[in-house]
């Protein structure tokens, strides 16, 4: 793995379009992250850590797989955004979510959580096994360790003569997650991490939302990704704002799909769980 000697830059900014798209891409996940943590083995009653919760998506997922006799904590480095995820945990009356502040690694937590759950985090984190190793800490004996993590490497698939526009986003967006430092092959990395971790070997599934149809909701979230990341691609000088134009992406992404008939895939997520010995 290529583990670094500082955490990555958060490569889509901070601000609160940039939250609008973590919903909107929570929404598009939904299904993915449901199967995740069903074969995870997330269920009624348990305690459970949320790492790097943003907007809150997985917690209030998390809240809904284990009942109200379960509780969720959701920790972020960033307050901000999780004051947002507080006033949707609140509108959509759960008592059992408590959101904390800090970075996960280094907070006082309990050791008692029956899992310890994260998506798209460790990608941002220098060391993910390492990172891991301190996350397990808070794991009971028989508690889960489950993960979903984006990976770029498949996205060479997606590549044809016939999608110049799509090419180029795909080699404009995986460039500019390098540059900051993310791990892109964060999803292929996760079975290195948990051993690294000393966990046992991972059950692992790869996923990607697909779309075509001219209604699909995903042309816009790119649109909206690409927003959040140009001050990077322009910063790192691979591309400027007129070559990306983002007011037009989304429909110009969609007439490219309808013309060559070859539908976009998102960003594509691998997912690994555990479970301790007991
Ligand atoms: C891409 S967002 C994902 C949010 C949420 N998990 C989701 O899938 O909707 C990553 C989040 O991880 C947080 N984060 C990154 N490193 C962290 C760390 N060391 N401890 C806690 N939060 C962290 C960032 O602040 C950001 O809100």
């Amino acid at each position: 793995m290529n583990n670094q000697s500082r955490d990555a830059e958060y490569t889509m900014g901070r601000s609160e379009s940039e939250t609008d798209r973590l919903i909107e891409q929570s929404q598009l996940y939904d299904n993915v992250t449901r199967r995740f943590l069903l074969r995870s083995g997330i269920s009624n009653g348990m305690k459970v850590l949320d790492v790097g919760s943003g907007a809150g998506d997985v917690a209030l997922t998390l809240a809904e797989f284990v009942g109200s006799d379960g509780t969720v904590v959701g920790v972020d480095v960033n307050a901000e955004i999780l004051e947002t995820a507080k006033a949707r945990a609140d509108a959509a009356g759960y008592t059992n979510i408590e959101f904390i502040a800090g970075d996960t690694r280094t907070l006082e937590l309990p050791s008692d959580f029956d899992a310890v759950v994260g998506r798209l985090v460790l990608m941002y984190m220098a060391d993910p096994g390492d990172a891991l190793k301190h996350l397990a800490i808070h794991l009971r004996p028989g508690g889960i360790a489950a993960f979903q993590e984006v990976d770029f490497s498949p996205y060479s698939v997606a590549v044809h003569p016939d999608t110049p526009l799509i090419n180029d986003l795909i080699k404009w967006g995986r460039t500019a997650f390098e540059r900051s430092g993310a791990h892109v092959e964060m999803g292929m990395e996760l079975y290195k991490a948990f051993v690294d971790a000393g966990l046992p070997e991972p059950s692992l599934h790869f996923e990607a939302p697909m779309g075509g149809p001219e209604d699909w909701p995903g042309f816009e979230y790119l649109a909206n990704s690409f927003r959040s990341i140009l001050p990077l691609i322009e910063a790192y000088e691979i591309a400027t704002a007129e070559e990306v134009d983002v007011d037009t992406l989304a429909s110009r992404i969609q007439a490219e799909v309808a013309a060559s008939k070859r539908p976009i895939m998102l960003p594509p997520h691998i997912t690994a769980h555990a479970t301790l010995p007991s």
